[in-house]
């Protein structure tokens, strides 16, 4: 069972575990150049969760792919920034995909004009994942800005966030209920 929802600040532990258990190729797409284990940790003490959104995919109750949306309302209101990491064993089922859905519409709702992502210019699976949702690449070398415009938020948008997040919750309680009761598990 997949869950996709937002991750709460006291859930960073999680958080951190995942992009840990990144291999070495997938941390080097995610953060653009060779990362250590004490980069990420410092990484994600770092997050700042007044800027900060996280939208994560649960598998089996495990956190395996995650979002990070980053904005500053102050500086650049109308921008936000997406990196993304779904686990090596998760990767083409869809997962990256149904995040990036996701966060679009998140993103839209808090009044963004304009989702950016940067890249490796080699990321032919990240720059053909945001191509599927009309992303505009831009390079630069060996780096890739690509940029996603985003339409303004409507009363469907903000009511597919709402019904999607209580979607979210249920199924993440249901999941936790059923890991208890193992005669349920292949329901
Ligand atoms: C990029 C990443 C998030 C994609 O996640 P994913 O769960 O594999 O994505 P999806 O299964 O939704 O596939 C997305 C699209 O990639 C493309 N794709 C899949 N496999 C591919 C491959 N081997 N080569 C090229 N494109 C490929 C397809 O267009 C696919 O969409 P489609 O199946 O609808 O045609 C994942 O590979 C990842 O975490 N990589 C390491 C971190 C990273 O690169 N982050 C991006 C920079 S922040």
């Amino acid at each position: 069972m997949s869950v996709i929802r937002k991750l709460l600040p006291a859930e960073l532990a999680l958080y951190r575990a995942h992009l840990l258990r990144l291999d070495k190729a997938d941390r080097y797409a995610r953060f653009t150049g060779t990362t250590s284990d004490t980069t990420i940790v410092r990484h994600c003490d770092g997050i700042d969760w007044s800027r900060t959104l996280l939208i994560g995919a649960f598998i089996g109750g495990e956190l395996r792919g995650v979002v990070e949306l980053c904005s500053d309302r102050m500086l650049w209101p109308a921008d936000t920034e997406l990196a993304i990491s779904v686990e090596k064993p998760f990767q083409e089922m869809g997962l990256g995909s149904a995040l990036v859905r996701r966060a679009l519409t998140i993103a839209r709702n808090r009044f963004a004009k304009r989702l950016h992502l940067y890249c490796l210019a080699e990321n032919r699976r990240m720059r053909a994942l945001a191509r599927k949702f009309g992303g505009r690449a831009e390079q630069d070398g060996g780096d890739v800005t690509i940029t996603l415009d985003l339409p303004p938020a409507n009363q469907f948008s903000l009511a597919l966030e709402a019904l999607e997040e209580s979607a979210g919750a249920v199924d993440s309680l249901l999941g936790r209920w059923r890991a208890g009761r193992p005669d349920l598990a292949a329901a």
